[in-house]
């Protein structure tokens, strides 16, 4: 068990732990937030609550949540689901790799666990892609397992009740958190005592204006009881994300359609259909000023050809080249930014691609086709000015 007292941190005594617990849950009693996955005990809902909580905020996960168990009520259909419905499932949720490892997961249990969702805390960790939160979250919730499920809210909670004096984004850190949930949590009502901390961390106790004053728990509020609430949680800036310039061929034939290319590769969006994509080093100074990017790319001072030409030499196609000027489109990964501008055209007559998948594809299909939240963004950019235009 790791001393807490080498790093610093000054746990309860058992009185006040008790009376930290009793007023923590009288609280979560009266104002939990009533949602779709706390009114369910079934382990696959938890489950699939807590991977879409990861990086998404509640409000846009409880619709997904929802669609999600109607197309895949029950484990065995998440594990036979095909991919397409899969990513369709999580389109515009983001880190995809999530649903991906859900899957597999799932085939794991129909697999090894008989189609049983397996209720200890070992057997759970065992799923690809649970890590120690999402195992301590279910075995808790759905197990009643005294078991923490640390994240990132919790920690700024206990941070700022223990004035905890280690940042908090830095993973081996964890521990002490891990370590001291362990001594905290109520053992008779640990998924409540889990989501509680939650609760506290996403509102009162948030990262940007929270209101201390407010919380059920202040008096046990190191920081709160010292006026040191601004100093925590220690956490270091994130590094910024590399800024990546693409440029997105939006071309349309003669029949309505637009050109989408299945993303085979093993990266970033793999299996996601989208408009072709062209790097670029850099947008020029015009570019970015102006937003005059189709002008000047058809002048063009560069040397080697331009994205254009590029694309209908990849493509074999030979394309009218609009004047259109569209909004940049501008998309954060956790990593990355992709800056992109969208450069429009039309070809006369409709090449099929055998090779490769490259389709043509209108728009009233486009339900069918998965797409992540850059290509929606950039349709809608593209859409707009159609519409403005009258001609969408
Ligand atoms: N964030 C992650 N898990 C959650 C839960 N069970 N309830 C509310 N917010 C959460």
């Amino acid at each position: 068990m790791l001393d807490l007292k080498e790093y610093g941190v000054d746990m309860w005594p058992e009185e006040k732990i008790s009376s930290f617990r009793e007023k923590l849950l009288n609280w979560y009693d009266e104002n939990k937030r009533d949602l779709p996955w706390r009114r369910s005990k079934n382990p696959y809902h938890i489950w699939v609550s807590e991977i879409m909580l990861q990086q998404t905020r509640v409000d846009t996960v409880i619709p997904y949540y929802e669609r999600f168990l109607n197309w895949f009520p029950t484990v065995e259909s998440l594990a036979n689901a095909p991919e397409e419905r899969l990513l369709k499932a999580w389109e515009g949720l983001g880190y995809y790799s999530r649903v991906r490892n859900m899957q597999v997961a799932a085939q794991q249990i129909m697999a090894d666990f008989g189609g049983q969702f397996p209720n200890t805390y070992e057997g759970i960790s065992s799923l690809k892609g649970i890590g120690p939160y999402t195992a301590g979250a279910i075995s808790s919730i759905a197990f009643n397992l005294p078991e923490p499920a640390v994240d990132g809210n919790v920690m700024r909670v206990l941070s700022r009740l223990f004035e905890v004096n280690h940042d908090i984004g830095v993973p081996s850190n964890r521990k002490i958190f891990q370590a001291m949930m362990e001594i905290l949590i109520d053992p008779e009502r640990p998924g409540d005592f889990n989501q509680a901390l939650m609760d506290l961390g996403s509102d009162i106790e948030a990262p940007v204006n929270p209101r201390p004053e407010e919380s059920p728990v202040k008096e046990f509020s190191a920081a709160y009881q010292n006026g040191t609430m601004d100093s925590y949680p220690i956490k270091e800036p994130k590094k910024k994300p590399l800024p990546i310039y693409l440029k997105a061929l939006v071309v349309r034939n003669n029949r309505g359609q637009y050109l989408l290319e299945k993303n085979e590769s093993e990266k970033l969006l793999a299996g996601f259909w989208h408009f072709p994509l062209i790097e670029v080093e850099e947008f020029s100074q015009e570019e970015e000023q102006l937003n005059l990017f189709a002008q000047v790319a058809e002048k063009s001072v560069t040397f080697g050809p331009t994205p254009q030409e590029s694309f209908e030499q990849d493509y074999d196609l030979e394309v009218n080249w609009s004047h259109q000027v569209f909004d940049q489109v501008k998309h954060v990964f956790s990593h990355r930014k992709w800056h992109i501008q969208i450069l429009a055209g039309q070809v006369t007559d409709s090449k099929q691609f055998d090779d490769r998948e490259i389709r043509w594809v209108s728009p009233q299909e486009f339900s069918d086709y998965p797409f992540a939240k850059p290509q929606q963004k950039i349709w809608q950019a593209y859409k707009t000015v159609l519409e403005d235009e009258g001609r969408y």
